[in-house]
């Protein structure tokens, strides 16, 4: 029966990636450094915004959402302001912002914030061109189907790569389920990579989203199949970049060099997951965020390296790529450079105090988590190798084991 399965999931990307192959990948229009939000009143003029939601979290939205909305204020341009999105985004949290943006008459979005609020406004930007759908009925693969409002995206985190993904990623509200929506149409058209949006990230946040941006990078370069010549070359860099810059990033904040370097890297990763996808790492990642609210980017820290460990011999030729390419070995076989790169990445996370492993899982959620991952993996998700329950469970324990 495994077997069976297996040969559909392989037979369903075999046959995905050709279909893939024929769609539009728009990519968002990036502007980076220091003040490029500046450019956002330009840009909705350009789009005949004249009244735009902006959407985001509460810090953020205390923070540093004032200095984009000076902006507008300057420009002359209305605004809807919306800071209440929590992290892991619901349900109702999208209804909520679909009816403020409808009720107060806004022709925009701009969306501020880590992956939550781009997540949240992404998902409410698609039920406003789809006011009869709801966001249950658009989870899943090309599923919104309809152009969305103008939509300008501002990180501030240098991880999620939510400002250049097809992907919005929610939390039934109910069910705590957490599932994703992916379409072409909830490309943002426009990514706004202003270091000095993620100057006063604390260390905790830094380290955990660069580490979401790295496994982003390194899950889309361990696919086998969906890659492009592109997606595998944005790949590399934004792991070389990552490995180069987030600690920097991570030791001294006000490093704008290092900050806007991150910011692109996760741009670039971000490009390469959207079109060769994510793996198991992000497949159990998401059940955590789901079950007990754990951090997207510290679930993908920890998760990464035990991951990529039991995939064994199926990604050691490309780990032991990626060990070339950052320096992290050169000489040696194949597995010896694999090896040495999962390595890095355990001391790297050692070095930012990141944890090894959790041990707040409880026992009886297992077989959910279980459920949840291999719905989100497979068939979807092109990984190297295809987990089932048995490999699943080991790949959990070894998260319990290891805290
Ligand atoms: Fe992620």
């Amino acid at each position: 029966m495994a077997f069976v399965k297996n040969i559909y999931y392989r037979s369903f990307q075999a046959v995905f990636n050709v279909g893939a192959r024929c769609l539009y990948w728009r990519r968002p229009i990036p502007f980076s450094g220091v003040g490029s939000v500046q450019k956002i009143p330009e840009l909705l003029k350009k789009e005949k915004v004249q009244k735009v939601m902006v959407v985001t979290g509460p810090t953020v939205g205390r923070k540093l959402a004032p200095k984009i909305l000076t902006e507008l204020d300057k420009a002359g341009i209305a605004y809807t302001l919306f800071a209440e999105v929590e992290a892991n985004p619901s349900v109702n949290t999208v209804n909520r912002i679909q009816k403020l943006y409808l009720d107060t008459g806004c022709q925009g979005f701009i969306a501020i914030g880590g992956g939550s609020p781009m997540d949240a406004a992404k998902a409410a930007a698609a039920r406003v061109v789809r006011p009869n759908t709801p966001v249950g009925k658009m989870a899943g693969l090309l599923r919104v189907g309809k152009k969305i409002p103008p939509y300008i995206a501002v990180p501030t985190t240098a991880g999620t790569g939510s400002e250049t993904t097809i992907a919005a990623v929610i939390t039934d509200t109910e069910t705590h389920h957490k599932y994703a929506l992916m379409d072409l149409h909830l490309v943002p058209k426009y990514a706004i990579l202003d270091p000095e949006m993620t100057r006063e990230l604390p260390q905790k946040i830094t380290s955990t989203t660069g580490m979401d941006a790295l496994t982003h990078a390194v899950e889309a370069y361990v696919c086998w199949t969906y890659n492009t010549a592109e997606s595998i070359r944005l790949a590399e860099e934004a792991v070389c970049e990552i490995f180069r810059y987030l600690e920097r990033a991570y030791n001294d904040g006000n490093d704008m060099e290092a900050r806007t370097q991150m910011l692109i890297a996760s741009f670039k990763a971000g490009f390469a997951f959207t079109r060769a996808g994510v793996g198991n790492v992000h497949a159990i990642a998401h059940t955590l965020g789901g079950l007990y609210n754990t951090p997207h980017g510290l679930a993908n820290a920890v998760i990464l390296p035990i991951v990529l460990e039991d995939y064994g011999e199926a990604v050691h030729e490309k780990l032991a790529h990626l060990a070339e390419l950052t320096g992290v070995r050169f000489n040696g076989t194949d597995a010896e450079k694999a090896r040495a790169f999962i390595d890095e990445i355990r001391a790297m996370n050692k070095r930012m105090n990141i944890p090894t492993g959790f041990d707040f899982i409880k026992e009886e959620d297992i077989p959910q988590m279980i459920r949840w991952a291999l719905a989100e993996a497979n068939p979807v998700y092109p990984v190297p190798v295809l987990y089932d329950k048995k490999r699943c469970e080991k790949v959990i324990r070894r998260i319990i084991a290891e805290a």
